[in-house]
């Protein structure tokens, strides 16, 4: 069993989320790489509880998170079982249901067959009788909002979620969900977008409804999968996203373009003292409708640094502009 350190709470900062009476730390770890059946085990477990000792008490996963999906929540499960299961009270737990994780009609997308049944997989993979937050994992253009919201209000009402989220939801599709949550008794707690220096499509109507309707907002690859990191700045290093190309984050992304505007934001962050991560999540952090940012990490060297960008959270305007010039380019 793992002994959490006694410090655990003294140097993250927790935030509201939304207008819930639920507070997420403003760093959270996201397990949908490096903790799967291909990847060993005992860095990810180092990362999992090197976090918790830090104050990261929100983890999220997905049912097809792995790979293979769903080994990650049994990695998760694993390490919760030996080693963090007298903290179960001090974690955020989530999961997720939509993408792709069992054939034939029932094992993808909106339906109330598929969510209710793919959280009942979910919470077996991770041995816990409920997870936290159980999220819509993105819309369904064939099942009408209705069902869909209804069965995350149905996990609510059997114990098996605390709070309902929605992930990858349009601005519009935003709206009328929390509505019909709202309706059923079961407000949204949060959404879950894509959201980083190199991907600003939530900041045209997404932020403004969330505010609006009092919803948390969680972005997802705020360091656009390590391009946003000095990671790829002297070529492809062995074992990263890249190089073992299990991922969307591949070869081709990696452009002269690219390239060169993550060198001149790598000058821009050492100028102030950071490092490219740490100056990419303290920039999604500085918007107060951001209630965490959700990293995900290989190795607990990342973690750490990442963790650090609390340290420095404000921008000068000057340095927001030139941060503009370089992305403009
Ligand atoms: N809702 C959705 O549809 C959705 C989609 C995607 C992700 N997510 C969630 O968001 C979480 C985070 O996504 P993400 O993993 O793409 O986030 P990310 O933080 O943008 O990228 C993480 C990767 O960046 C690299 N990295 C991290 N810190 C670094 C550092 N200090 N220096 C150098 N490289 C560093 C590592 O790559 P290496 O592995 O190369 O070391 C790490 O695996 C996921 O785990 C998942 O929970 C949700």
């Amino acid at each position: 069993m793992h002994l959490a350190a006694s410090d655990r709470y003294d140097s993250m900062t927790y935030q509201r989320c939304g207008r819930s009476g639920l507070r997420l730390p403003a760093v959270s770890l996201g397990l949908w790489h490096n903790f799967g059946g291909v990847d060993a085990y005992e860095t990810g477990r180092a990362t999992v509880c090197g976090a918790f000792d830090r104050g990261v008490t929100h983890f999220d996963l997905a049912n097809n998170y792995g790979p293979p999906p769903g080994s990650a929540e049994e990695n998760f499960g694993k390490i919760l079982r030996a080693d963090l299961a007298a903290y179960r009270d001090e974690l955020i737990i989530s999961t997720k249901a939509g993408y792709l994780m069992w054939p034939g009609p029932y094992g993808e997308w909106g339906s109330r067959k598929n969510l209710l049944a793919s959280l009942d997989q979910s919470l077996q993979r991770m041995g816990l009788e409920y997870v936290d937050i159980f999220y819509s994992h993105r819309p369904d253009p064939d099942t009408p909002l209705e069902e869909t919201m209804g069965a995350l209000a149905t996990a609510i009402r059997q114990g098996k979620a605390l709070y309902a989220g929605i992930s990858n939801y349009s601005a519009e599709q935003t709206r009328t969900a929390c509505r019909i949550l709202r309706d059923l008794g079961c407000p949204c707690l949060i959404h879950q977008p894509k959201y980083s220096m190199l991907e600003r499509w939530v900041e045209a109507e997404l932020l403004d409804v969330l505010e609006a309707e009092g919803v948390g907002c969680i972005p997802f690859s705020p360091l656009a999968q390590g391009l946003l990191t000095d990671r790829y700045l002297a070529g492809v290093p062995r074992g990263s996203r890249v190089d073992k190309g299990v991922g969307f984050l591949r070869q081709e992304h990696l452009t002269p373009q690219r390239l060169d505007q993550a060198r001149q934001l790598n000058q821009i962050a050492a100028d102030r003292g950071q490092s490219l991560a740490q100056m990419a999540l303290s920039w999604v952090l500085k918007d107060p409708r951001i209630t965490t940012v959700l990293i995900g990490a290989s190795s607990v060297d990342q973690l750490e640094q990442n963790l650090s960008c609390l340290a420095k959270r404000q921008f000068d305007d000057d340095v927001l502009q030139q941060i503009e010039s370089v992305l403009s380019q």
